[in-house]
């Protein structure tokens, strides 16, 4: 074991992090270097007061984060013991990493490392070609494998269930003015850093959709371009609801993506039904399932993704003034 992580340790480790996953691409995360440990710190100040008004969505970003991280150090041959929320005083932290016992990466790790650079939300129809069982098992055992639980669901009826609570979250969502002003402040139709490009958008909504898009002005959809009739949809789950609870989703979510990735699926998140509070429960007790839904998301075959921009590593940075 040796003493602590360096300043290039940290570099590189939050270059893969910083592709994780965020609300509207908010990228709500902070890395820092303390006493040979790499801190995560959630980005208050990137938070979406109207959409995201517990801090639910930062948290679970920087979870997903910090996944990316633990795997960057992993393949690195430097993994880490975390300890998630270290400091009572400092809610801000989400995360403490110090390095464990070097040792090889498993080929699982550098598996799902290897997915990182190839991950995007897609938000596309997909084809209509089924999702294999086998794919299946491994997206649930990657929940299972961070503490949390992925329930597919299965069968018309459900699915149906499912889409109803999801519509009726968004119409509570899209009939609050601040929400919808906050949503189209994060969408760019110039370069940016940050926010989500109007191409990456997914296509205009449909009345006849099933589930609900997030509208983030997206191309009108070519005649006859319906989203697939039977999607899959899986509900991510953790144990408990508390902060440290949606950072251990938030891993969990980006392992789930990750695996889908590596199997060759493409992943759209669906999230309205978890921000709105009466939506999430009829959503818990529709699964009839102990523990919080966390993330509702669509998967299957379709077209690869593109990347969405990230700012520059060194902005995400905090590092002590060295004196010239
Ligand atoms: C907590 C959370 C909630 C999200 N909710 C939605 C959503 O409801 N609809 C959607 O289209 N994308 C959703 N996303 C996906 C983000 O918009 C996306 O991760 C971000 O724009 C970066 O793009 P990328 O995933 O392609 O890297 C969510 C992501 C996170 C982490």
């Amino acid at each position: 074991m040796d003493t602590g992580y360096t300043v290039e340790q940290l570099r590189a480790a939050a270059s893969d992090a910083v592709r994780a996953p965020s609300l509207h691409n908010t990228q709500p995360w902070r890395f820092r270097l303390r006493d040979g440990g790499i801190e995560l710190l959630v980005d208050s100040r990137r938070r979406l007061p109207a959409t995201d008004p517990s801090g639910w969505g930062a948290r679970i970003s920087c979870g997903a984060a910090l996944f990316n991280l633990r795997l960057s150090l992993a393949v690195a041959g430097t993994p880490a013991t975390v300890r998630l929320r270290p400091y009572p005083t400092e809610p801000d932290v989400m995360a403490r990493l110090v390095p464990d016992v070097p040792r090889r990466p498993t080929l699982t790790e550098q598996n799902l490392y290897g997915a990182i650079s190839r991950r995007f939300s897609n938000r596309a129809p997909f084809w209509p070609d089924p999702v294999p069982a086998d794919a299946r098992w491994r997206l649930g055992e990657a929940a299972r494998a961070e503490e949390c639980w992925l329930e597919l669901v299965i069968g018309t009826s459900a699915v149906n269930a499912l889409a109803e609570i999801a519509r009726s979250a968004n119409r509570v969502l899209e009939r609050e003015p601040a929400y919808r002003a906050e949503r189209d402040a994060w969408i760019r139709s110039e370069p940016s850093p940050d926010g989500v490009p109007s191409a990456a958008g997914g296509p205009q909504s449909e009345p006849q959709d099933l589930l609900p898009q997030r509208g983030f002005g997206g191309r009108n959809r070519a005649p006859g371009r319906d989203f697939e009739p039977e999607p899959l949809v899986a509900v991510l789950g953790s144990a408990g609801n508390t902060a440290t609870d949606q950072v251990i989703a938030g891993q969990a979510l980006q392992r789930v993506l990750l695996t889908a990735t590596d199997a060759g699926l493409s992943v759209s998140m669906i999230s309205q039904p978890i921000e709105v509070p009466g939506a999430r429960e009829a959503l818990r007790l529709s699964l009839g399932r102990f523990g919080t839904p966390q993330m509702v998301m669509r998967i299957g075959y379709g077209q690869p993704g593109t990347a969405t921009p990230r700012r520059a590593v060194e902005d995400v940075l905090d590092l002590p003034v060295v004196p010239a």
